[in-house]
């Protein structure tokens, strides 16, 4: 039976125990470029001892990015910083990983400790944000988008392309679609946010044009044997969550069938006004139901900081992958606490040997310190 501490293969890829670092939006970049913030978090993080470590929501476009300090991929310069994250994360042992990302009708706004909204239109720094229909999501994220047209949608798919690119000329070996959280791929998928009336908008088929094909010429451009993934939004809990799930299951066997490896299960984050049942490990029936149901790998974050809780659905089959987003925020060496905590061996430990030598000893009362 495998448990958080047993390796996972996905494609030629091979983590060497089931926890992830799942993206987190810094907010440090400006134009997008990585500095010395990212290089000194990522590796950090991987140090910590996780198996994979998925750098934050990266922008296709410059109008992609959710704020001014979001990370880019739309240029040379943005790439090799990123190529010096993806070097350090595979130096201390775990897999480098990006999630590529278009923010959509939520795109221009504050960081979060600057208000978490739109930016005025007057600020400089704000931008036309872009998206299915010109249909605003409302509370603190007012600014009603620009309807893309059928040149818009080619060209942000494009851009996508152009990211996958990038990014496995920079290193990173696990590749994540953001379709989720009420940014361009999930919009498109939406009613709530999508009310198209050519192709792209409408039936079901017509709301799932985009991400397919957004996948599909992805998957042609990053090599077979890595993984492909995508987070993805299955439900919103605003009331119709049958339904949305039952379209979100056939939406992913879809991708499935089109070359996704994984999916990293989330909420949609559409519409402002929902009931999300906050609380531990929430998520966990939910990502076992699209495991099952679609056939594929699943990851999922939101509340696995305990780590019982994460061990726990790596061993009842819910998760193949344990996200810990915030617990690592906490302590990035998270994966060391959690082994302590599950009674696992020093083998488990994956702390550096800088480290982990010293812990050692001092978890071992007979033997002293001694320089
Ligand atoms: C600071 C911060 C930034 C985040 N940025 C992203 C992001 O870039 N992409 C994404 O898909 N989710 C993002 N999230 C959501 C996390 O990936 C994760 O789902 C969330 O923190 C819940 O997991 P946790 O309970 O383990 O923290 C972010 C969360 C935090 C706290």
């Amino acid at each position: 039976m495998a448990d958080l501490f047993s390796r996972f293969q996905l494609k030629a890829v091979t983590l060497r125990n089931r926890i992830a670092v799942p993206p987190m939006c810094q907010y440090m970049a400006e134009d997008g470029v990585a500095n010395d913030w990212h290089q000194a978090h990522y590796a950090t993080l991987a140090r910590g001892g996780s198996g994979l470590v998925i750098v934050e929501a990266t922008g296709v476009a410059p109008e992609g990015r959710i704020t001014p300090g979001c990370l880019g991929i739309w240029n040379d310069a943005q790439a090799e910083q990123l190529r010096k994250i993806a070097a350090a994360i595979k130096a201390a042992g775990a897999v480098p990983g990006i999630q590529i990302a278009h923010a959509g009708r939520k795109a221009s706004a504050n960081k979060p400790w600057e208000g978490d909204d739109h930016m005025a239109e007057s600020d400089p720094r704000a931008w036309q944000p872009i998206a299915p229909s010109a249909l605003a999501f409302g509370g603190g994220l007012p600014r009603v988008p620009q309807a893309m047209t059928l040149a818009d949608i080619a060209r942000v798919q494009n851009d996508f392309v152009a990211a996958a690119k990038r990014a496995l000329a920079a290193g990173f070996e696990w590749l994540e679609i953001h379709f989720a959280h009420g940014y361009l791929g999930q919009s498109f998928t939406s009613a709530h946010s999508n009310q198209r009336t050519d192709q792209y908008g409408g039936s079901f088929e017509n709301r799932s044009r985009f991400t397919i094909e957004t996948l599909e010429a992805i998957r042609a451009v990053w090599p077979e044997h890595l993984p492909l993934t995508a987070r993805f939004g299955v439900i919103e809990y605003d009331g119709k969550d049958e339904e949305t799930l039952n379209e979100s299951i056939q939406l992913v066997k879809a991708w499935r069938d089109r070359g996704l490896d994984m999916l990293s299960v989330s909420v949609g984050f559409t519409i402002p006004e929902t009931n999300i049942p906050w609380g531990p490990a929430f998520l966990a029936p939910i990502a076992q139901r699209v495991r099952q149901e679609a056939g594929i790998p699943v990851s999922s974050a939101w509340g696995f900081g305990a780590p019982t809780l994460a061990d726990g659905a790596i061993r009842n089959e819910q998760l193949d992958l344990a996200m810990i987003g915030r617990a690592h925020l906490e302590n990035p060496h998270w994966p060391y606490f959690a082994a302590k905590a599950l009674g696992k061996d020093q083998a488990a430990w994956v702390l550096p040997a800088p480290y982990a030598h010293w812990l050692a000893r001092y978890h071992n009362p007979s033997e002293t310190v001694k320089k």
